[in-house]
């Protein structure tokens, strides 16, 4: 088959019947709708295309960027699409924290704002979120932006109402399976499971959607965590029958399932995807004359998570990382107070782990800033310091300063952290350094 343009690849993913000598479990028929096979490689190029076709000609006639909140793969499939285009795009997040999507992103051309909230503890500088920085750039300059908007734009679902849902349901019917009974996605902006299951719904009336999200601290790269489900414009809560929450590490062994038991080479939020639909499936009764059905929605690939999967699993790479600070360590790790620190300025390398806007705005005078995931990298290779000057730790409020005074503490460097952080820093007074 020949295709004369790259959007004519967009969609009709193939559905494959996930081996049941792999999943175990007996009288169930698991399905995994691959999303991957797209040709920017996720879920996201239906949406993207679906929310800038039609004004896309427009839009590149007035001379516009687009401008959308993303981390990752919305992003990529709306660069690509705006290249062909000649349309830029500005990417603003708080959420890029996966090296190789950040890099493929900036290959490609886009602007990438990246704003306060990518440090793992509260950040009391982050005045500014995604959406009001959005809000902010079209009041300003209202011609320049087109904002597709995926997090409240009806097209998200309706390109996986027409798209990914009626192509389960047609696939399904094409191979003779006359039920579904579970439909089980990753939760971002919700289209994709609200989507399919809007269309499916109206196949199989007893169909149950079940949504994944993270685990409330953790972090798995393109869903969100249940605290975080409250700022998506189309989640409703009601629609789901069951929403399920994946911790990244059981995650991780799940991708790993996916990709060595059935070949499915899929990043981690589809192995977010598996462990759920199995969880669920244990704990659904089987029909008694049929088998259970159940389709995953398998939403990107593997590659762009390396680093990822390196960070918390060295193992699967066949290398050893220090184990983390025990409670112990935590509790005794050394602190400075901010006006102990202000005393010694130049004789401490200060290290702020926060994001680079909150950095911006206002840091201790002198530090540098290594933002703490870059960090958790640097340490597991090495000390990244020189032994003979004392490291102040620098983070919001004193708790990730914490971990890396123990961690460094334990490699045998004088390490503190700043107690408190940077805002009782600042609440002391003290001088900030801007910029
Ligand atoms: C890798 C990955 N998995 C799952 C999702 C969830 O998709 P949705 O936004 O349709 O809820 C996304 C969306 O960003 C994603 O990028």
């Amino acid at each position: 088959m020949i295709y004369s343009h790259i959007t004519e690849l967009i969609g009709n993913t193939p559905l494959l019947r996930l081996d049941p000598a792999v999943h175990g479990l007996a009288g169930v028929e698991l399905y995994a709708k691959l999303e991957s096979h797209n040709p920017f490689g996720s879920v996201k190029d239906r949406v993207a295309w679906a929310m800038i076709r039609d004004d896309i000609d427009a839009v590149a006639a007035r001379g516009q960027s687009f401008i959308e909140a993303s981390s990752g793969n919305t992003a990529k499939a709306l660069r690509i699409l705006g290249e062909l285009h000649g349309i830029g795009l500005r990417a603003v997040t708080n959420r890029v924290r996966v090296t190789e999507v950040s890099d493929l992103l900036r290959l490609l051309g886009t602007d990438i704002v990246e704003l306060p909230g990518l440090s793992e503890c509260p950040d009391p500088q982050a005045a500014d979120d995604v959406s009001a920085v959005i809000a902010t750039s079209i009041a300003t300059e209202p011609d320049r932006w087109y904002h597709p908007s995926q997090y409240t734009n009806e097209r998200n679902i309706t390109a996986h109402r027409d798209g990914t849902g009626t192509e389960i349901a047609d696939d399904l019917a094409c191979a003779g399976v006359s039920h579904l009974d579970l439909l089980v996605g990753g939760l971002g902006t919700t289209g994709s499971t609200r989507g399919a299951a809007t269309a499916l719904r109206e196949k199989y009336r007893d169909l149950r959607t079940v949504g994944v999200v993270s685990d409330r601290f953790d972090f798995i790269p393109g869903i969100r965590s249940e605290r975080e489900m409250w700022e998506v414009g189309l989640f409703q809560p009601d629609f789901y029958d069951e929403i399920v929450t994946i911790d990244s590490g059981t995650a991780i062994d799940a991708t790993m399932t996916l990709v060595r038991g059935y070949g499915v080479l899929a990043g981690p939020t589809s192995g977010a995807g598996y462990a759920a639909a199995l969880r669920v499936i244990a704990a659904t009764p089987r029909p008694v004359d049929r088998p259970l059905v159940a389709v995953l929605i398998v939403c990107d690939r593997l590659e762009p998570y390396l680093s990822y999967l390196a960070k918390r699993r060295p193992d699967l790479f066949g290398r050893t990382t220090p184990p983390a600070p025990t409670p112990a360590e935590l509790a005794t790790a050394p602190t400075i107070t901010p006006t102990a620190l202000a005393e010694r300025l130049h004789e401490v390398t200060i290290v702020d782990t926060r994001g680079a806007m909150a950095y911006r705005v206002g840091h201790v005078p002198g530090a540098l800033n290594i933002r703490d995931d870059l960090l958790d990298d640097l340490l597991a290779t090495g000390l990244p310091f020189p032994r003979s000057r004392p490291v102040v730790f620098v983070c919001p409020v004193g708790e990730t300063s914490a971990r890396f005074t123990a961690a460094v503490t334990r490699a045998g460097l004088t390490s503190y952290s700043l107690a408190g952080g940077i805002l009782a820093w600042r609440d002391e007074g003290l001088p900030m350094e801007r910029g």
